[in-house]
């Protein structure tokens, strides 16, 4: 290994209370696991590490959720991720935990120097707490309006919309999450780390970097612009790692302060693990190592500003090289949510997809500088028309010609024309260009650059009609094999830190006894195949996903979408009536023969609906869920014995039956089958 080039890569460690998702991977996990995996090729010496982030508000409100304690989620939840990420083929050296040990130890040592050196600042401030639940309400446990951009469901550390970083007691009407009770102000005191102090020097660290992406730079100077504050490191809570000082109790660290060191309490495990308990400072403390953090947009500030002022402050540690962000994956063009269920879990689709056929798709479409979309059709469309039919099918026609006519041997090469020496020199040339993409954090063009060079070898292999110069000219049909399974092989290297399964697998049947990971891609261009190897039994490692599967998905999609979507507060039940009371509501099924806006309203619209023999007029304040012309033949439940009410000088009827939400919240209340109109319902 060259001692030149050491590396140590981190992508953001998940919370441990929920399933990993696709945009998940999009955002940090394939991009890191593509860029290791390469310079694990390169012979660079690079630890890859990761882990979960178990502490903070938000695992402590799942756990309520869930009816269970954070200790149950967390292990839940960390087990089933770190199977995930295996399945998905993301090769970290270490998946740690923040609720090791070693982690506890790391952070509290790290808080107490800092406090040593009297860089953390003690303060008594009014916070918001719930009297009901006997809790100061920090982070996640609060919610309001921004006093910023006016939007709400803001919560108490950020908003979501305008991204404004906030304190909880600046929230406009807050409300407890857990009761929904108004908090009381009372004060309470905390350590906080003082950004201020670090503004200039992380200035200039910033804009040093000339190869940040623009919008990591970009969101720095933002944050820059409205100077940076004290930021409290402590909080009130159960849930966490203890502040280590006397009176102290009940407090513990912020989430945000110790997780971003469960990096080096990782690597701290993983040297420990393999013998070698001081290896850690070999990465983090030494000068000629390279540091790069991979992450989703959404944690920019905490590492390329928190973090790096966090060392800075200690003093004794190497600052992130580089910050190579993503922005949001969509799906099926709304937002990836765990909340509203909008989401394609790992675990799900590692079991039914071929990983690599996932990996080939997400990183044809990662966010690398803008948000972008996965959609099942496309992801169908890449796998059948890209996968199999332009990579499986070259390596597929190759190999077969190879077994049937030169009964597996890989022939040898003769006397080269131009046009095998220009193919030779675009296949030369690749790793050189795909390399180059990879250093830049260019995954997407590099995986494009890839799929090009593929539909070069196609169009090889057809201009020099093998099949005809097998007669005619057979030392040429040799040549064209000979270079057409050097190009398999070839790609077989390039695309392994994309498509590792298949990679591994086409470098076997290319016949080759090493592995595939041994291989020097410093050296590459010599490495031709030995005209001694035989083919090993040839599988096609594309298959195509059909019609019906996706359909599935799309179907599975909508549903999960329209059920469990969350209501923010659940309306009191109210006081119990009698059977007697209930059977007074006539309800009905009726069927919406008209519908149509009201002049002048915004809300209401005008339904003509039939019962049976009957119509009735409807005035329903449902005009901004649906438009109306969608509802005509729909069958929809009414109360049909309601007193008759005019609105805006028409007679309603009766009442249309919906939920009480708004957009994705609202419905009609409708049957599963359409029955006769004017059926009552008991
Ligand atoms: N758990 C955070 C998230 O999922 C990321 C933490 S990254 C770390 O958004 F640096 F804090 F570890
Ligand atoms: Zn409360």
């Amino acid at each position: 290994m060259s001692e030149s080039k050491k590396h140590i890569v981190t992508a953001a460690l998940p919370y441990a209370n929920g399933r990993l998702h696709l945009g998940h991977i999009a955002g940090a996990y394939l991009p890191s696991d593509i860029y290791v995996r390469y310079k694990r090729l390169k012979k660079e010496n690079i630890i890859f590490v990761c882990g979960s982030d178990e502490h903070g508000v938000a695992i402590t409100i799942s756990a309520i959720k869930e009816k269970t304690t954070p200790k149950a989620i967390v292990d839940k939840y960390h087990e089933k991720n770190k199977i995930a990420f295996q399945k998905m083929g993301i090769s970290f050296d270490i998946y740690s935990r923040t609720s090791n040990q070693i982690h506890h130890k790391t952070s509290q040592e790290f808080f107490l120097e800092l406090n040593k050196k009297g860089i953390l600042v003690e303060k008594t401030e009014s916070q918001l707490y719930c009297e009901n639940d006997k809790m100061f309400l920090s982070d996640r446990f609060v919610e309001g309006t921004c006093p910023k951009c006016k939007s709400e469901g803001a919560r108490g550390d950020q908003c979501e919309n305008c991204g404004s970083w906030l304190n909880p007691t600046e929230l406009i009407s807050p409300k407890c999450k857990l009761c929904s009770n108004k908090p009381i102000i009372k004060s309470t005191k905390h350590f906080y780390f003082p950004l201020g102090r670090f503004q200039n020097e992380l200035e200039k660290y910033v804009s040093s970097k000339k190869n940040w992406k623009p919008n990591v730079k970009n969101y720095c100077n933002g944050w820059f612009k409205e100077k940076l504050g004290d930021r409290a490191v402590t909080r009130d809570l159960e849930w966490g790692i203890k502040v280590p000082l006397n009176n102290a109790d009940g407090k513990v660290l912020y989430v945000w302060f110790e997780a971003v060191l469960g990096y080096i309490s990782a690597t701290k495990e993983f040297g420990e693990k393999i013998g070698d308990p001081n290896l850690w400072k070999n990465y983090w403390q030494d000068p000629s190592t390279t540091y790069t953090a991979f992450i989703g947009k959404d944690n920019i500030v905490f590492h390329a500003i928190v973090f790096p002022a966090m060392l800075m402050a200690h003093g004794n540690y190497l600052l992130p090289q580089n910050i190579p962000a993503n922005e949001f994956l969509n799906l099926e063009g709304g937002k990836f949510s765990k909340s509203r269920n909008n989401a394609i879990y790992l675990e799900d689709v590692v079991e039914k997809y071929s990983v690599d056929a996932l990996r080939y798709t997400l990183a044809s479409i990662l966010p690398e500088t803008k948000d972008s979309d996965f959609y099942w059709k496309d992801f169908q469309a890449r796998t059948n028309n890209e996968l199999a039919d332009i990579y499986g099918n070259f390596i597929n026609r190759t190999t077969t010609f190879i077994q049937k006519n030169f009964n597996s041997k890989i022939p040898a090469v003769g006397a080269l024309s131009s046009e095998d020496k220009n193919f030779l020199k675009e296949l030369n040339d690749l790793p050189q260009k795909v390399g180059d993409l990879f250093e830049k954090f260019k995954f997407r063009d590099a995986n494009n650059q890839i799929m090009d060079f593929v539909r070069i070898a196609n169009k090889y292999f057809n201009d020099s009609m093998p099949w005809k110069t097998l007669n005619s000219h057979p030392e040429k049909c040799k040549t064209t094999l000979n270079n057409c399974i050097n190009a398999v092989q070839m790609l077989a290297v390039v695309f392994f830190p994309i498509l590792p399964d298949s990679s591994k697998k086409i470098w076997k049947m290319i016949g080759n006894n090493s592995d595939i990971e041994n291989i020097n891609w410093n050296e590459i261009n010599n490495l031709k195949v030995d005209i001694n190897q035989t083919l090993v039994e040839i599988q096609i490692p594309f298959s195509k996903i059909e019609d019906n599967v996706i359909q599935e998905e799309l179907n599975k999609l909508e549903n999960q979408n329209n059920v469990d979507i969350q209501i923010k507060e659940m309306v009191p039940i109210k006081p119990i009536i009698s059977f007697e009371d209930f059977q007074k509501v006539d309800l009905r099924v009726a069927t919406i023969l008209s519908c149509e806006n009201i002049p002048k309203s915004k809300k209401l619209v005008k339904l003509e609906v039939e019962l049976g023999n009957l119509k009735k007029q409807i005035i329903a304040g449902i005009a901004q869920e649906v438009e109306p012309s969608s509802l005509v033949g729909k069958q929809v439940v009414i109360v049909a014995n309601l007193q008759v009410a005019t609105l805006m000088g028409l007679e309603s009827q009766g009442m249309v039956l919906t939920t009480a939400g708004t957009n994705d919240t609202f419905a009609l209340v409708s049957l599963n089958k359409n029955v006769p109109s004017g059926i009552n319902i008991k």
